[in-house]
């Protein structure tokens, strides 16, 4: 079904409000949901609202969250989100977080006590449309296989970076650190379609291309990748004070708690270290010196981190997006559910 940007927005708040979230933390989570699927990321997009909405609705998201923000140093912070939803925690962290490079030239938001809080880059980008630089990394529930391991430890751990580069346009690298998110096996489920043998393994630890078969994904480039998500782990649960590693709280697990998840957010002035005319010039130069270089075999075009879905989303503007028919039967029905999440295992579809 094809949708236009504000109709899927609106139709994913109206279930975010029926599941009992007020009318202003609906708005945001639907928006940083629509961000993804306009950007063709929809594994963070409308796939996620109908397990978004059992969760609020059996209180696993709290509708009335008390938040509190700590400045814990110059330069630092904390924001104790008491399980709200975890894209309205992102979102309010990120605007703290900016008012504090802007001045200080360096802020550290540690957010606590949330819940998964959707694609990392929507909050990076809020800092680079301020002319800031930011990285925002966060847990994910447990799902990988530690290299070398044959059980799962760490979760998909996603880190994203943002850098503001000329006429508004921003570097914006977001990924999780395995070689797939899991939001993109889910994806795959729900279109029936295979999956590339690299992204998963099996419950024997081999590697699979059936989504439904999926019991645990593997890091990017082996150790490398495992070294990323333990830093992100670090991050934003061991240095938050949460629970980390295998401890940390199952997507699709105890829909009725609260997930106390951690997410952070580093933000840099640019203009502490160099001039601003210098920096956006040179993100300019970079942005021109990656577009000229030749494709290799099978590429139209080199581009950089954020472009193409850049691209989608100025497409999104004009042309909508494509919802799958089951999600959209989902979206128009009366109900908060149909399908529960509930104590259902992640792998077992
Ligand atoms: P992906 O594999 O689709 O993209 C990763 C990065 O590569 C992006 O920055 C993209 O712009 C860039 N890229 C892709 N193709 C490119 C090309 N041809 N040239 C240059 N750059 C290119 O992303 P992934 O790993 O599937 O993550 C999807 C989303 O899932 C992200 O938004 C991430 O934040 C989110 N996520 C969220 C989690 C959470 O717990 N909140 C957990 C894991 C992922």
């Amino acid at each position: 079904m094809n949708l236009s940007i504000s109709q899927l927005h609106q139709l994913m708040k109206n279930k975010f409000t029926l599941a009992g979230l007020t009318d202003e933390h609906a708005d945001i989570v639907a928006d940083v949901l629509a961000f993804a699927d306009a950007r063709g990321v929809h594994s963070h997009g409308a796939v996620r609202v109908e397990y978004y909405s059992e969760r609020i609705s059996k209180g696993g998201i709290n509708t009335a969250p008390h938040f509190s923000y700590e400045e814990t140093g110059p330069c630092s912070a904390v924001f104790d989100g008491d399980n709200g939803a975890g894209h309205v925690i992102a979102k309010l962290g990120m605007e703290k977080a900016i008012d504090m490079a802007k001045a200080k030239g360096v802020a550290v938001v540690g957010m606590k006590r949330m819940s998964h809080s959707g694609a990392l880059g929507y909050f990076t980008k809020q800092a680079a449309e301020q002319g800031l630089v930011a990285i925002s990394v966060c847990q994910s529930d447990p799902m990988v296989v530690p290299y070398g391991g044959s059980e799962v430890y760490y979760g998909t751990n996603p880190i994203a970076f943002a850098a503001p580069g000329p006429d508004g346009k921003a570097i914006n690298f977001d990924m999780a650190t395995t070689v797939q998110a899991w939001g993109k096996v889910l994806d795959a489920r729900s279109r029936n379609k295979e999956i590339p043998e690299s992204w998963a393994v099996d419950g024997d630890g081999n590697s699979t291309t059936d989504p439904h078969a999926v019991r645990a994904l593997v890091p990017i480039a082996g150790p490398k990748g495992y070294g990323l998500m333990m830093m992100v782990d670090i991050l934003s649960g061991v240095m938050l004070g949460l629970p980390f590693g295998r401890n940390v709280s199952s997507m699709y697990e105890n829909l009725s708690e609260g997930r106390e998840l951690g997410q952070l957010h580093i933000v840099i002035n640019p203009e502490f270290f160099t001039t601003k005319e210098y920096f956006i010039d040179a993100i300019a130069q970079t942005m021109q010196d990656i577009s000229g270089i030749r494709p290799a075999p099978g590429f139209d075009k080199v581009m950089y981190p954020g472009q193409r879905s850049d691209a989608k989303a100025e497409s999104a503007k004009e042309n909508g997006v494509e919802i799958v028919d089951e999600i959209y039967q989902y979206l128009i029905s009366e109900h908060i559910y149909i399908n529960s999440y509930d104590h259902k295992s992640a792998f077992n579809g």
